[in-house]
């Protein structure tokens, strides 16, 4: 066999015949390494020693855009910059520019409707795991099609399981690292056994979140409920639900969760960016209520609809 060496021209040509289904979902991807916003999704690419390729050192973001308005933006930007805070890792302009480039990079995608990662990397270097090694903190963004569970999983319910990853210490749980393995298998878990969502528990028996969405319980006294923050990311989907649920006159607490808790809840609610706020019906072989979705996550549903597109919270672009 021989391998071809190849020049740039014919790299640009190979690129250019590649072929991906999520291409099409692909809408504007901006790179400081390249300095500037690229819409050719063959082109969106990153340098292969960029620290966060090769030992996931980065940290990123998750925010919609719906109407062309970014939800919670400000939220999000504070947690990655929390993020970041927690590594160590300086972010390469400031937050007020990093938030300029996301609405331009918007701006250029076009669309009403989108999911916007940031990502902020060790950036390029060698390929030890010395994070010293990398020469700057890159920045990338990339915008990309915006999916919805299907409406039956909020009219029907979800069912989900436990997780046997284990859970992340508490230091890793509050980073939105680019290390994200143990919800990698999450995911992988749920998918292999056909359910919507698998939870972990600590080492406590506590209950702590999905591969990427946090979960609540509703309890007898009709309080909702969610982890202590030290055990798990913190959601800006699960504090924008629990602040509209005390503007609506409901109680809620932040307290741990253990399985027969959860198992003997009135409700049980995931929420996350994608989803807002989904109802559970079954965890493994226990039905939770009476196996319909609740009032209460019905209800909280709505009212984040309607924050959404009323509320202004959101970034205008
Ligand atoms: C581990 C984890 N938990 C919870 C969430 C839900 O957070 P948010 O509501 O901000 O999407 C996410 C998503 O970013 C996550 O990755």
């Amino acid at each position: 066999m021989t391998i071809p060496i190849l020049n740039e021209k014919e790299i640009v040509a190979k690129l250019q015949t590649q072929k991906n289904p999520f291409f099409s979902e692909y809408y504007a991807f901006y790179s400081s390494w390249f300095g500037g916003i690229v819409k050719d999704p063959c082109m969106m690419l990153l340098p292969i020693d960029d620290h966060m390729v090769h030992r996931g050192d980065g940290v990123f973001e998750a925010m919609k855009a719906v109407a062309r308005s970014v939800y919670l933006m400000d939220e999000h930007l504070h947690r990655l910059c929390n993020s970041a805070e927690k590594i160590a890792l300086k972010l390469p302009v400031d937050i007020k520019k990093i938030k300029a480039i996301v609405l331009e990079t918007l701006r250029a995608a076009n669309q009403d409707n989108a999911i916007i990662r940031i990502f902020l990397s060790r950036g390029p270097g060698g390929f030890s795991v010395n994070p010293y090694d990398s020469i700057d903190t890159q920045l990338y963004v990339i915008i990309t099609k915006l999916g919805a569970p299907p409406p039956e999983k909020y009219t029907a319910g979800t069912v989900i399981g436990k997780s046997h990853i284990p859970s992340k210490s508490s230091w890793m749980a509050q980073v939105k690292s680019c290390n994200y393995l143990s919800n990698v298998l999450m995911k992988k878990e749920a998918v292999d056994r056909n359910l919507d969502f698998v939870i972990s528990i600590d080492a406590e028996g506590h209950i702590t979140e999905s591969a990427t969405e946090n979960i609540l319980i509703v309890d007898q006294n009709h309080t909702l409920i969610h982890p202590p923050l030290d055990s798990i990311l913190k959601g800006t989907t699960m504090v924008r639900t629990c602040e509209l649920a005390r503007e609506h006159g409901m109680t809620t607490a932040v307290k741990a969760i253990s399985l027969n808790e959860l198992q003997t809840a009135r409700e049980v609610i995931i929420t996350g960016t994608g989803l807002n706020v989904l109802p559970v019906v079954k965890f493994e072989d226990t039905t939770i209520g009476n196996g319909t979705p609740g009032p209460i996550a019905k209800k909280l549903q709505e009212l984040m609809l309607h924050d959404i597109a009323k509320s202004g919270r959101g970034t205008a672009f």
